[in-house]
């Protein structure tokens, strides 16, 4: 039987936020409705993170009460801070997992958190408590673990560092964030080599944008060294709104084709995908 790789959607979330349009409500919970049908392993559905920095995430309660929780497809929120997490909470919706996020770049830390390194793990420690306490899961983010847009190339070290920095937190799995899609098979490797000495494949994803089209590169790079889970988003969608010059996520469907071409097995259903990208490349026109 062929090995698996599992596909973390998150076009809802890192694919809309930085969508500049008013998307409404309802057409968010239709794209979400087909994708938790698709057989993606997970779907991040939103962020209870500030509308003053990311509007089109504001009405996440509102979607979270409106979509479907007739399936069963892992789903997930960002959360930011105790804000975030009593927002969150106040819905009692049944979501599986929330995703707290830091940096390997003090430039981008600043940009996307207003603060520092140190500064955001600190601000997390409570809503790791708070999610570990309530039987929430949770999952890490770290952006620019090969490139900054303020600062430039990001050593290995930054990146064993920073995900020290969430371990600590908490024994969670990391995604790694190429941001700005600016990584290179080379150092990319050079970065997963480093964390691999401090936490294990199968406790990590890999989440390429693919602004400089090597995306599906990178991601053969982290199948060679044992990733097995990666975040895309359908059509391509997305960007983030504190990371200049990046465009989308890489499209699920080319990460599908792609990993099954290697002989992995996804268990997405082709059709299902088709008509989310369809719906996916609407919002994106308007
Ligand atoms: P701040 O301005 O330093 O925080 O922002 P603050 O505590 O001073 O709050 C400012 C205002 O926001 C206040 O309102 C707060 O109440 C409110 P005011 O008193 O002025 O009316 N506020 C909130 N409202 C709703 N929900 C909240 C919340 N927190 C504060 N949770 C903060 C700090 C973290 C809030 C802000 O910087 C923020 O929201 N940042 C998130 C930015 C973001 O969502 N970026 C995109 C997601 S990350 C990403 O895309 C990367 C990733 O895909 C991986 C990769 O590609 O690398 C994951
Ligand atoms: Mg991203």
């Amino acid at each position: 039987m062929a090995e698996s790789v599992a596909i973390y959607e998150v076009g809802p979330r890192d694919g809309l936020q930085n969508e500049a349009r008013v998307i409404s409500v309802a057409e968010k919970v239709a794209l979400i409705d087909l994708l938790t049908r698709s057989g993606v392993a997970a779907l991040e559905v939103g962020a209870f993170v500030s509308p003053k920095w990311v509007p089109q995430m504001a009405d996440t309660a509102e979607v979270l009460a409106a979509m479907s929780w007739e399936h069963d497809c892992r789903t997930s929120v960002l959360v930011p801070n105790m804000r975030g997490w009593e927002g969150f909470r106040a819905t009692g919706a049944p979501v599986s997992e929330i995703a707290v996020f830091i940096s390997a770049s003090e430039g981008f830390s600043r940009a996307n958190l207003n603060c520092s390194i140190a500064e955001s793990l600190e601000r997390l420690a409570p809503v790791v408590v708070a999610a570990v306490e309530a039987g929430v899961e949770l999952r890490g983010y770290i952006s620019c673990v090969t490139d900054c847009p303020y600062d430039g190339p990001v050593a290995p070290e930054a990146v064993v560092e920073a995900v020290r920095g969430l371990q600590g937190l908490s024994r969670m799995p990391v995604s790694l964030g190429d941001t700005i899609g600016a990584g290179r098979p080379e150092t990319v490797r050079a970065m997963l080599e480093a964390v691999l000495e401090v936490l294990p494949a199968d406790r990590l994803a890999g989440h390429f944008h693919d602004t400089g089209g090597r995306a599906l590169g990178n991601i053969e790079v982290a199948l060679g060294m044992g990733l097995r889970v990666f975040d895309s988003s359908v059509a391509g969608l997305g960007g983030c709104p504190y990371a200049p010059g990046a465009p989308g996520n890489v499209a699920t469907e080319a990460v599908v084709e792609r990993v099954e071409a290697l002989g992995f097995a996804t268990g997405v259903d082709g059709g299902v995908l088709a008509e989310a990208g369809a719906v996916a490349r609407r919002m994106r026109s308007g």
